[in-house]
């Protein structure tokens, strides 16, 4: 807060940074005079095995990666933020969620604050979505989305983007924290007050943080994120808050010339253009939610003309691709010091978890040895920084996605447990035992200072 023009941030320091936005009261104190705080049910403490157990059933919205993700479907009243990039597919999952939630005797209504009604309805046409039951209101106005909404009654609210709506009763300018603040406050007011399950779209920024303060998390029920590479047809919703069940639980979609579809087997995609015996890919089961999922690893070693060489993470942490160099480096005696590396997960897939370590090490070793690993071999294991491997949680659910798949090798920490039948462990205590049980190339166990020599003739294939 500044009280008065500044030119400079006192916080972060930069120029120029500050915008005006005048004090005003909060929309609801003012539009409600004497109002108090919100009272569910008498001003009496009650038991809190009293309480009625009412409106808390969600709704199947009839999309199936979407009831699956939110535990459900949405419950009546409840307030859900969608956020993702722009032009990642949120008003168009939306919009089928209107659809089906329609044919399923529900009624929709999309306030459109970014596009026109026409943009709106060739978005329908394209989808199948302009159907009865599904109505669309063009307003960046709160007062009169609201407006729509108490006439037109329905029992789904999409706003598309609570970003851009604005009230006009509170004076800071549209896109504004004040305004945002106001307006979702407004929004789930209505959302309860009235019973309707609310959607609310959210943008996020370039470092993928929901634009605006963390209020708005704060303010609504549930947060989902819809991610995806832009340039991939792979889309998948995570829900990162759920007040009405668990949180984890995975969509996954791909975007079609007619929309969102809905992947039931998401390893069978991702694996679909994999190309056996190329040096430097592994496949790794990661666990989204609770649905194991295979995933293609690929790394690409390269000697390095930078004083600094290149360390380029697709898909991963970059603290992840570091971290398995480091540990090659020291405790399995393969230097990639003066190699450009390269790591990514195939498909547009982000993963996070440590369960990959290990595949991402093999991978870089395969890439830096130019020796292909098997293509029925999978590897799953946290990498220590000692150059221990440690299991990670539901292995056994990991291995019996990829034996479904028709993986018949795993490379696993000690403490795993035995496979499904049909495969065979490779059970390793350290990343030198196992680059050493797999005949990678010529990388010595220990702490050796020997080096990889990269691009060591292999034919890929
Ligand atoms: P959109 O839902 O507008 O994204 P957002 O609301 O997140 O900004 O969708 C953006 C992209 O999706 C657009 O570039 C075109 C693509 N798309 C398809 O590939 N198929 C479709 O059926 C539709 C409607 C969109
Ligand atoms: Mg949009």
């Amino acid at each position: 807060m500044h009280p008065r023009w500044s030119g400079r941030c006192t916080q972060c320091g930069a120029w120029n940074s500050l915008a005006e936005e005048p004090a005003v009261a909060p929309a609801r104190a003012r539009s409600a005079p004497g109002w108090a705080g919100r009272v569910d049910g008498g001003t009496d403490a009650v038991a809190l095995a009293d309480v009625p157990l009412a409106g808390g059933a969600p709704r199947a919205t009839g999309i199936d990666e979407l009831d699956r993700s939110l535990a459900g479907g949405l419950v009546p009243g409840s307030v859900t933020l969608v956020g993702g990039e722009p032009g990642i597919g949120k008003s168009t999952l939306l919009l089928q969620l209107a659809a089906s939630w329609a044919a399923s005797g529900g009624r929709a209504l999309i306030v459109a604050a970014e596009e026109s009604a026409g943009q709106v309805r060739r978005r329908a046409e394209r989808l199948g979505a302009a159907v009865p039951g599904v109505s669309v209101v063009v307003t960046t106005s709160l007062p009169v989305a609201l407006d729509a909404a108490g006439r037109d009654a329905p029992d789904l609210l999409v706003v598309d983007s609570v970003q851009a709506v604005a009230d006009p009763a509170v004076g800071a300018g549209g896109g504004s924290v004040s305004q945002m603040r106001e307006c979702a406050a407004s929004l789930v007011h209505f959302a309860k007050s009235r019973g309707v399950a609310t959607v609310l779209v959210g943008h996020v920024t370039k470092d993928g943080v929901l634009a605006g303060p963390k209020v708005l998390e704060h303010l609504v029920d549930t947060v989902c994120s819809f991610d995806g590479e832009r340039h991939h047809a792979l889309r998948v919703l995570t829900v990162s808050k759920h007040r009405f069940g668990p949180t984890g639980e995975l969509g996954v979609f791909e975007m079609t010339e007619s929309g969102l579809r809905g992947v039931d087997d998401p390893s069978a995609l991702l694996l679909g253009d994999r190309r056996s015996g190329v040096a430097g890919s592994v496949v790794v089961p990661v666990l989204e939610g609770r649905r194991p999922m295979l995933v293609e690893l690929q790394a690409l070693v390269a000697r390095s003309s930078l004083a600094t060489p290149r360390r380029t993470a697709q898909g991963i942490p970059p603290g992840r691709l570091a971290l398995a160099v480091a540990v090659l480096e020291q405790r399995a005696g393969c230097s990639l010091a003066s190699c450009d590396v390269f790591a990514s997960v195939v498909g547009g897939v982000k993963v996070a978890e440590p369960a990959v370590d290990l595949a991402l090490a093999l991978a870089l070793v395969s890439a830096a040895t130019g020796t292909a690993l098997g293509p029925d071999l999978v590897a799953c294991g946290e990498v220590g920084l000692a150059g221990e491997l440690r299991q990670v949680v539901h292995t056994d659910r990991r291995l019996a996605e990829a034996a479904r798949l028709g993986f018949t090798r795993a490379c696993v920490p000690p403490s795993a447990p035995d496979p499904p039948p049909g495969m065979s462990l490779v059970r390793a205590s350290t990343l030198a035992g196992a680059v050493t049980a797999l005949g990678l190339g010529r990388a010595r166990g220990g702490p050796a200072r020997g080096s990889v020599e990269p691009g060591a003739p292999a034919d890929p294939g």
